[in-house]
């Protein structure tokens, strides 16, 4: 399954807002167009958005190749796509890689090719990184495991395999899969709509839960381990991802399920010390008393809609990386990470 096309002088996207209904490309020749669609939720998840904003600025290069003008409107698309979403790291990691090519290249004539190979290189990375977390993820674990998980990590958030999706990919490849719950993971949910769409599509077996229904399986004794991708991890270990993550650790830690988060070295963001200064997107509250543009509150109620919650390194029982198992304390064991040197 793919949810990002491209070539030098276009991008396509896959409507994440339309599925599972229906199945629709839209194309893209701007990089405010993809900023756009970023902040609508076109695409989403954080690898997805940081590999999308990287074609996006290749694109805006193409599309002034030859201008005088070039290098400040690549500059310019690269501060727009910064702002499209708050949370995920990985759309600022992306563009400061966007920024090296500009900063290393100084002839202008040169800017379109190295920035549409730069991105090209974030998009395989991103595949080659999501299998070896998958493998990592998958050695974890034992035979006939059951796998809770929150949010869409797959394919779609992803340039393709997911992330904490990956993990459960690599178990059901390797038959070590017995079965996953997927959190619908209310209000956008992209639990029911995207991550069920990829499990059926890969014939893993699974069930649709309503959040509200993990700490009960838990309790039976129907889970044994959760595991979720992340927007951002500050150096302590400290976890954004999809708003319920966090009330899922708790749960889990209540209950001595492990609890991990599977995400590249592009989603650790050294350089912010704990969670309490990761910015929380505010989305509309018309996503919560509305689905599919259907009222379901009366008109009038208001809604919050933080999109994302904070977990607590200490809640974390490990964060599976391209290199690796880093472990609480994080400090140390995610720096290992971020330079490239394997752990566990
Ligand atoms: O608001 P979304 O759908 O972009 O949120 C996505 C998530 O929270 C994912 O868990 C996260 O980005 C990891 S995707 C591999």
């Amino acid at each position: 399954m793919e949810a990002i096309r491209w070539t030098e002088d276009r991008l396509e996207l896959l409507d994440q807002t339309r599925l599972p209904h229906e199945e629709i490309w839209n194309t893209y020749h701007a990089a405010a167009e993809v900023a756009a669609a970023i902040r609508d939720m076109k695409v989403r998840g954080a690898p997805a958005i940081g590999t999308s904003g990287a074609f996006g600025v290749a694109m805006e290069a193409h599309r002034f190749a030859g201008d005088a003008s070039i290098r400040e409107r690549v500059r310019e698309a690269i501060s727009t796509l910064r702002t499209a979403r708050p949370t995920a790291v990985n759309l600022n990691w992306a563009m400061d890689r966007m920024e090296e090519v500009i900063a290393q290249t100084s002839d202008d004539a040169l800017l379109p090719a190295k920035l549409y190979a730069k991105a090209l290189q974030i998009a395989e990375d991103d595949v080659r990184i999501n299998r070896a977390i998958g493998d990592v993820g998958a050695s974890l674990f034992g035979d006939h495991v059951r796998i809770l998980t929150h949010c869409n990590t797959g394919s779609l958030a992803t340039t393709g395999y997911g992330t904490a999706l990956g993990v459960i990919r690599s178990l059901h490849a390797q038959g070590q899969l017995a079965h996953v719950y997927a959190d619908e993971t209310r209000p956008y949910l992209q639990g029911a709509r995207l991550t069920a769409f990829e499990l059926l599509h890969e014939g893993i077996p699974f069930d649709i839960i309503t959040d509200s229904m993990a700490g009960h399986l838990m309790q039976r004794g129907m889970v044994d381990a959760v595991v979720v991708g992340a927007d951002r991890v500050a150096r302590n270990g400290d976890t954004a991802n999809k708003i319920g993550t966090y009330a899922l650790a708790v749960l889990a830690g209540y209950h001595d399920i492990p609890f991990y988060v599977a995400a590249p070295v592009s989603t650790l963001d050294l350089a912010t010390t704990s969670g309490v200064d990761i910015p929380i997107e505010e989305r509309n509250s018309d996503e919560v008393t509305q689905i599919f543009g259907q009222q379901i509150a009366p008109v009038g109620a208001t809604a919050l809609h933080p999109a994302f919650d904070v977990t607590p390194g200490r809640l974390i029982t490990g964060i599976i990386t391209e290199h690796g198992v880093a472990r609480y304390p994080y400090e140390h064991s995610l720096a290992q990470h971020v330079k490239g040197e394997k752990s566990e």
